[in-house]
């Protein structure tokens, strides 16, 4: 072995727990947001009775907050998209909660079925679309909280307050 340090855990680590760094309250991390996330979409108790649907323009409702970051919930009937749009300062991950949801990128498409995450830095440009035929739910956590979400037109760009 070669190591200029000859410090070694030995024994049983579980006896060393008071020396590990107890559980944060709030998600710090992009791990730690994309497990928030991963929680709330499996607590169906959390949001699924909050959800609704709306034809005429983009439903979102502001779920949580925490220390510098917001948690959205949103929802989607086919044909509603967001455009193509970034966040702003903000980084996020994007949680589809029901349905399936396709993200167009300059890079290509995918698709993003019930559970599927993204994650993505400032500045990370995107449009999320429901081609399908069912009505589809999603959770966006955003860090720092959205506070702006340009628009990418051909001719013009414009800001957008709703989430996406
Ligand atoms: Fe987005």
């Amino acid at each position: 072995m070669n190591s200029d340090s000859d410090l070694q855990i030995a024994g049983d680590i579980l006896a060393v727990q008071h020396l590990l760094q107890p559980a944060r309250e709030h998600p710090a991390t992009v791990a730690e947001f994309a497990g928030l996330a991963r929680s709330i979409a499996a607590d169906r108790a959390q949001w699924a009775h909050l959800v609704e649907y709306d034809a005429t323009t983009r439903w979102y409702h502001r779920l949580g907050t925490g220390p510098g970051y917001e948690v959205w919930l949103l929802s989607w009937v086919p044909g509603q998209g967001s455009g193509l749009h970034d966040h702003g300062p903000s980084s996020g991950v994007l949680t589809v909660l029901e349905g399936e949801l396709t993200e167009r990128t300059a890079r290509g498409e995918r698709s993003l079925a019930a559970g599927a995450q993204r994650v993505f830095a400032p500045g990370y440009a995107h449009e999320v679309v429901n081609d399908s035929l069912e009505p589809a739910v999603s959770l966006h956590v955003y860090y720092p909280g959205l506070t702006e979400m340009p628009m990418h037109m051909a001719a013009r760009c414009t800001t957008e307050t709703v989430p996406a």
